[in-house]
């Protein structure tokens, strides 16, 4: 299996003017408000990333991704803008943001912005002028308002339901005082969908675009990509109707669903494409799009977005036959897009991946549906969590993920093998796929809990005023101070592996090699650099090969159980 775009190996300000930096880039999440607090809020900020710098340098980075630093109440963690073109005044200011670009590009890293073109959130001032402004008013306009069924509009236009759980519609009322119209959220109902056939709407997210790639920004990473257009013709197609067309077990695969993935989405992209042009070298994009396999093609293509996750490897159990197969498979379909692959094992939606793999096959399974279902979490009890197993699966595999051509998406802590945070009291918790799902989802906050910087101290060193997220006492051991020199750390392996993945890297080709078991996966890259996973249960022995790094200690000439190892 080869993948046969070629990259050349490029360092410092080649790298930088290189427009196919993204390609084979490893990118770093970075959810804003939990990384680093600088001024002792409680809440983390630019300020505090900038003074990260020299973290993310010495960890290898290539790029950063900012989740949301836009004014926002936080209904959903920022996910719900209030003004897309400004920084969260809890945040810092917007020159905060450029000194912080400023350094990071000084560092050699860049920079890619979380954009939400799919809703604003209900404080932004398009919808409050919407509230104000009467029916049919070009106001309402911007966003998706109809008018209720019953004799005095007291039901939702459909039963469609939201992505958090509840009803995908709220009903407002009227400036003069009376029950009024309805608005469509596919989210949060702090989040109204807007209306993308709406020129208007168009016209100023490319401004947006412009904004903040004049600011510097290398590239964006587009929230919920595949639910911009909306078929909302009359009658609405009612959800049973809608289950029952889409007998697939991945969502619709022919673009007929009324609001995921329609064809015209991508004449949006087209358009930010053409602004992704403007600028030498050209911004990236990456679609957060949860489709089915045979459409995330266009996302990815270079005419659209030009990169679109796949979240696969994600949402599969720590097997040989799993990973394998998905490989195969998104290095093929890469290749016809003509984008690279995307890996990524953990992001802010999910329970972190040291965690699902400690948990019993099946049980550490999570998605998002694109069918109402939300993020399917783990309710799995504690006692079934292993957590040094899941820590030597989780390295195991980010090893593996890291030798893979393409981009490799990391999430902040995960570099610490941080374990997902259960222990967070109801009264704290703050995802509203809790709120409105009581008792059945506990929701994503266990993954998005301030880093620990340091294995004592107020809020393990993520600032001096505690943190907005409980931490539990079991965070002194992962904390950064606690690894950092430490030889066989997971923060000491990541780098190492980080450093090879800068020097190794030379082409997008891979090859499989018959590994002579079933439960081992072993693959080379030009150059020599050779992979072996063995995700069984029993020691194998090691291909011949001078050993690069290892997710554990090697036994002689053996490969341990659910251990990679990289060799030359
Ligand atoms: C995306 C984000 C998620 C957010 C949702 C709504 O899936 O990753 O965090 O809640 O969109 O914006």
């Amino acid at each position: 299996m080869s993948n046969t775009a070629t990259l050349a190996t490029l360092s410092g300000s080649d790298l930088a003017a290189d427009p196919n930096w993204w390609r084979q880039a490893s990118v770093y999440q970075i959810y804003p408000r939990s990384f680093s607090d600088s001024n002792g809020d409680g809440l983390g900020d630019i300020k505090g990333i900038t003074a990260k710098v020299p973290y993310l340098k010495q960890l290898g980075i290539d790029a950063v991704w900012l989740s949301p630093f836009y004014p926002s109440a936080l209904a959903d963690g920022g996910y719900d803008v209030d003004d897309y073109r400004d920084v969260d005044p809890k945040l810092g200011t917007l020159a905060d943001f450029d000194e912080m670009s400023a350094a990071l590009h000084a560092a050699g890293i860049k920079l890619i912005a979380d954009i939400v073109p799919n809703h604003s959130s209900n404080r932004h001032v398009w919808f409050q002028e919407a509230l104000a402004s009467p029916r049919g008013s070009a106001a309402r306009e911007r966003y998706i308002f109809r008018d209720g069924k019953g004799e005095n509009g007291e039901i939702a236009p459909s039963d469609w339901e939201s992505v958090f759980g509840g009803p995908a519609w709220e009903r407002i009322t009227e400036p003069d005082g009376t029950p009024g119209q309805w608005y469509m959220h596919i989210f949060a109902k702090e989040q109204p969908d807007l209306n993308w056939s709406n020129r208007e709407i168009r016209d100023d997210f490319l401004k947006t675009l412009r904004f903040w790639s004049d600011r510097g920004v290398d590239g964006f990473r587009v929230d919920v990509a595949h639910a911009l257009t909306k078929d909302l013709t009359e009658p609405l197609i009612s959800k049973v109707e809608l289950s029952a067309a889409n007998t697939g077990t991945d969502g619709f695969d022919d673009g007929s669903h009324p609001f995921w993935d329609r064809d015209e989405v991508h004449e949006v992209y087209a358009e930010w494409r053409e602004v992704f042009n403007e600028y030498n070298p050209p911004r990236t994009a990456v679609a957060e799009a949860w489709v089915h396999a045979s459409r995330r093609a266009r996302y990815a293509s270079p005419q659209g977005l030009g990169q679109a996750f796949n979240f696969d490897l994600l949402q599969a159990d720590f097997d040989a036959d799993e990973f394998r197969e998905i490989i195969t498979r998104n290095l093929a379909e890469a290749t016809e897009s003509g984008a690279s692959s995307t890996w990524v094992f953990s992001n802010h939606d999910v329970v972190r991946h040291a965690t699902r793999y400690g948990l019993p096959k099946g049980g550490g399974k999570h998605a998002q549906g694109q069918d109402g279902k939300g993020w399917l979490l783990a309710g799995a009890p504690a006692e079934e969590l292993d957590v040094e197993l899941g820590l030597r699966r989780a390295r195991a595999a980010t090893l593996l993920m890291l030798a893979l051509p393409g981009s490799a998406y990391l999430y902040q802590g995960e570099e610490l093998g941080l374990q997902e945070v259960a222990e967070i009291p109801d009264a704290e918790r703050q995802d509203p796929t809790f709120f409105r799902n009581k008792g059945v989802e506990i929701g994503r906050d266990g993954c998005r809990v301030p880093l620990p910087w340091a294995p004592e101290g107020t809020s393990f060193g993520f600032g001096d005023g505690g943190a907005h997220l409980p931490q539990p006492a079991w965070f002194a051991r992962y904390a950064v101070a606690a690894q950092d020199g430490v030889e066989g750390s997971t923060l000491e392996l990541y780098r190492t592996a980080l450093k090879f993945r800068r020097e190794l890297q030379t082409s997008e080709e891979m090859e499989w090699h018959e590994s002579g078991s079933a439960d081992v996966l072993h693959f080379s890259r030009p150059g020599g650099w050779q992979t072996v996973t063995n995700f069984g249960d029993t020691p194998v022995e090691l291909p011949a090969g001078e050993v690069l790094v290892s997710s554990g200690p090697l036994d002689g000439g053996l490969l341990p159980a659910n251990t990679t190892v990289w060799l030359r």
